[in-house]
């Protein structure tokens, strides 16, 4: 077994140092590119409240089991996502230090996922938490398989944020799924909220991502889609084979279990906690932009 403390640790030595240096986060921090960059950033403007919306319903469904195991699971589930979204908060800040509209795009998604929540019932909540859980493990495996965020020209202290939520995404993968097959939900409530919720996540990171681009007059450049979408739909982008993978949610029978993981560059992950480490990667004070 790898007994490195966290993942990678000469990837972590080097984002410490980048902070020592008092180095900033570069603006387009992924490959110099408006695109690449914007697509993380918009992800972790809509991140965070999705991540509670998931909390709370795997508490609420935690009290309709006696599965220990499964009740370990959703502990474990909860335990991440809290993580995800104190680390995302503090990413948030720093975006909207930049001057990017992060604030509105955060609480358009707080005000949609609270009318879904006061809408629906548990099982209702579960089906949405299994698609976005969907979601996120094949972006999530897009990421990991194809080692995009590899290479100098990606920030360290980034590529180990975004690393270990994916490597968290694809860990628990099925435990929103799993809690809503234990309740006894049904084919046709989980794909008609998977229509829903798909149509919905789409809608609000394209919006975001736009918004941003056009924040930084690079919405209408040339540059900003030549360089950017081989990136994302590309043979090594973030979206290739990803339709494939969304797709097979719709399948009877699916569980998350049946799609494969490569990693391509083993990325590790220990369990203790190291949001409190990424969190300092992002400065207290506005940053500077270069
Ligand atoms: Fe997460
Ligand atoms: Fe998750």
């Amino acid at each position: 077994m790898n007994e490195e403390p966290v993942i990678n640790e000469r990837e972590r030595l080097h984002a410490a140092q980048l902070v020592a240096s008092g180095t900033p986060i570069p603006q387009w921090w992924f490959r110099r590119s408006a695109m690449l960059t914007f697509l993380f950033n918009a992800s972790s403007t809509t991140v965070p409240e999705g991540e509670r919306f998931i909390i709370r319903a795997a508490r609420d469904a935690q009290d309709f089991t006696d599965d220990e195991g499964l009740k370990k699971r959703a502990d474990t589930l909860m335990h991440e996502e809290a993580a995800h979204a104190r680390m995302h908060d503090a990413y948030n800040r720093y975006l909207d230090s930049l001057g990017l509209p992060t604030e509105k795009y955060y609480k358009d998604t707080k005000r949609l996922i609270g009318f879904l929540e006061k809408r629906f019932s548990l099982m209702g909540r579960l089906a949405v938490c299994a698609m976005i859980e969907h979601f996120t493990a094949v972006f999530s495996k897009q990421v990991l398989d194809t080692g995009i965020l590899e290479g100098e020209d990606v920030d360290e202290r980034m590529d180990r944020i975004w690393s270990w939520h994916c490597l968290e995404e694809v860990e628990h993968r099925s435990t929103a799924f799993d809690l809503y097959l234990e309740l006894g939900g049904g084919y046709f409530t989980r794909i008609g909220a998977a229509w829903l919720t798909s149509v919905l996540f789409a809608y609000m990171h394209t919006r975001c991502l736009f918004a941003f681009l056009a924040s930084k007059k690079a919405l209408w450049k040339w540059n900003t889609w030549r360089y950017g979408l081989p990136y994302v739909f590309g043979p090594r982008g973030v979206y290739h084979l990803f339709l494939t993978d969304w797709l097979r949610y719709f399948k009877p029978g699916f569980h998350p279990y049946d799609i494969p993981i490569e990693n391509r560059f083993q990325k590790q992950l220990h369990h203790y906690h190291i949001e409190e480490e990424l969190v300092g990667y992002f400065p207290a004070e506005p940053a500077s932009v270069v």
